[in-house]
């Protein structure tokens, strides 16, 4: 699955990209991953990739004409009913915007089907409405809050998407007891040694005796009833 991030701030996904699972699994060809600077797209000598908002009012708001002309860069397009459509069927233009649908599990399972996800990530005081109606097949919001842009909210797309997409996590992990029949997660309480940790003395922070029993049908039971499911 390829992931094509567009940003004004490449600099933010190095660091991330080259120090995690994700880097791994890059280098076994899994996922290809590659971040474009949107001002390359631009035609001015100033590389401008925002102007001042029609109607007034403070800050900037990115431009269009770049966007449009990174996107059309990196997949084949058509324009149907004046709105932009890739001609390939599984990849999809998301934009990033606190207006967009909010972010789930499942939205990230459905992601995971694709060839590929163009990921627009916008910056200032907004993006032109035009990439919203016309270029973006989805908008995503990562939740109600307002960021600088959309750069975290890819990485945590990216992430999320990621790891669902065979062979970037160990086996043990994503077909262990944790998935769920709807293919999502159940996430419950996980300690490890010591079984009794004193941070001063007299005060002792125990694990739970049902999980040092041995039995694992009450470990089951006891992990049904802590478990939060995210499907
Ligand atoms: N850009 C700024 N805030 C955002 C959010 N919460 N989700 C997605 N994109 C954003």
């Amino acid at each position: 699955m390829k992931f094509d991030v567009i940003t004004i701030f490449p600099e933010i996904f190095d660091f991330y990209f080259k120090h995690s699972i994700i880097k791994k699994a890059q280098e076994k060809g899994i996922i290809k991953i590659r971040v474009h600077n949107l001002r390359d797209w631009t035609l001015d000598k100033h590389k401008t990739a925002d102007d001042k908002a029609f109607g007034g009012g403070r800050g900037m708001v990115v431009k269009v004409e770049p966007i449009f002309r990174s996107v059309s860069s990196l997949t084949k397009l058509k324009i149907k009913n004046e709105k932009l459509k890739t001609k390939k069927k599984k990849v999809k233009i998301v934009l990033f915007t606190p207006r967009g649908k909010k972010f789930n599990q499942k939205m990230a399972t459905q992601l995971a089907k694709l060839d590929q996800l163009i990921l627009i990530c916008g910056r200032y005081e907004g993006v032109d409405e035009r990439v919203a109606k016309y270029i973006a097949d989805q908008t995503i919001s990562i939740g109600d809050y307002v960021l600088m842009g959309g750069e975290l909210p890819a990485l945590v797309l990216i992430e999320t998407v990621a790891r669902l997409i065979p062979g970037v996590i160990g086996k043990s992990e994503l077909l262990g007891e944790r998935i769920t029949k709807k293919k999502g997660f159940r996430e419950y309480p996980q300690y490890t040694r010591p079984e009794i940790f004193e941070p001063k003395p007299g005060v002792k922070w125990k694990v739970p005796k049902v999980l040092l029993s041995g039995n694992h049908k009450k470990i089951e039971e006891w992990r049904k009833k802590r478990s939060k499911i995210i499907e």
